[in-house]
């Protein structure tokens, strides 16, 4: 009989810059739903994977702190969920060791995500990022997590996080890690590029134009909304009618993640109405909406050792999950002591 396991969450977003409205829409505030569901959920800054490519040190500190705050004030209550820093968590990198024995080699060959990153530049990219989906596949199952919320550019880590877990269960006779389950974002919350509806709203963009940044204030919010690109068509009443109008969607699909509602709904009160009415109200909405959260972090930020204070209590609380798990892996494994 197949092994039950308890219904747990976990994801995980790098500190590798500042947050941007992808992050919030995309990820965080999925998070928070989830949060008080059936669902034990454990939410993590991923410290360990953002340096797999080069973070300034000052700079890696500032975003850990920042992402936990952003956390928090978007309302994930670290009560309620795990919320930590994976650095904290040793044991993260000792199943990712045991994972980078189990993962092959022409696995991670196909990872789109190494590629693009290392794009021409692979023989001088980190070893770390090539072996970055095994570590992800231990912060997955060193919890033995059976759903992970995660956006599309995902989907095939998780799937190798699958791979991992059934080739470990095969090879030593086991049923012990979960075959995970990627919950994967609709489309109303992918967030793309303000400049470019064809791109991901994107931290590293070098256009700060092309992103809402979760510290940006009312009027930087605004004219960044102004001056998003469009067509000169006023917008539709139905759905179809966003077919191939990426930057148009874009902006609807915004306003319905941030108005809780469908793009259906959207469309039925401004369909007919021309970008240079719509941009406003969704300037005025996402003001709204995100200005409590900046303000709040802000606050948050101005109390470093609050934070820190949070993720090191979010990191005892992981370890006490973690560690058995780890144990008996080693165990399974035949480490000698375990
Ligand atoms: N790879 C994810 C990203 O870049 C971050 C991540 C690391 C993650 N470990 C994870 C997400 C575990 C979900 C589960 O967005």
């Amino acid at each position: 009989m197949a092994t039950e396991f308890t219904q747990r969450v976990f994801s995980g977003i790098q500190p590798s810059g500042g947050l941007t409205l992808g992050n919030y829409l995309g990820a965080i505030k999925r998070f928070v739903d989830m949060q008080g569901s059936d669902f034990e959920t454990i939410y993590c800054m991923v410290d360990l994977h953002a340096i797999t490519v080069w973070q300034d040190p000052a700079d890696l500190r500032k975003n850990t702190r920042e992402l936990c705050a952003g956390f928090i004030a978007s309302g994930i209550d670290p009560e309620q969920s795990v919320l930590f820093n994976q650095s904290q968590v040793p044991e993260h990198t000792q199943l990712g060791w045991i994972f980078n024995t189990v993962a092959r080699m022409g696995w991670l060959n196909r990872m789109t995500q190494f590629k693009d990153k290392a794009g021409k530049n692979r023989e001088n990219s980190s070893v770390g990022l090539f072996a970055y989906p095994a570590l992800m596949a231990a912060d997955i199952l060193v919890y033995h997590a059976t759903h992970v919320p995660v956006g599309e550019d995902q989907k095939q880590h998780v799937e190798l996080t699958r791979d991992i877990a059934a080739k470990f269960n095969h090879d030593y006779g086991v049923d012990f890690f979960p075959i995970t389950e990627p919950v994967i974002e609709g489309a109303a919350t992918r967030v793309m590029s303000l400049r470019d509806g064809s791109k991901k709203m994107s931290k590293s963009d070098a256009s700060d134009m092309s992103r809402i940044n979760m510290t940006d204030d009312a009027d930087a919010i605004a004219q960044k909304i102004r001056k998003a690109r469009t067509d000169p068509d006023a917008l539709p009443s139905e759905v179809e009618g966003l077919k191939d109008r990426a930057e148009a969607r874009n902006l609807v699909n915004i306003y319905a993640a941030l108005e809780d509602c469908s793009v259906e709904q959207v469309l039925a009160d401004v369909g007919g109405k021309q970008f240079s009415e719509f941009k406003p109200m969704l300037a005025e909405l996402a003001v709204d909406k995100l200005s409590p959260i900046s303000t709040e972090m802000a606050r948050l930020m101005t109390q470093p050792d609050e934070i820190d204070k949070i993720l090191a209590r979010g990191a005892e609380r992981a370890r006490e999950l973690a560690s058995p798990i780890l144990k008996k892996t080693y165990e399974i494994v035949g480490m000698v002591g375990s």
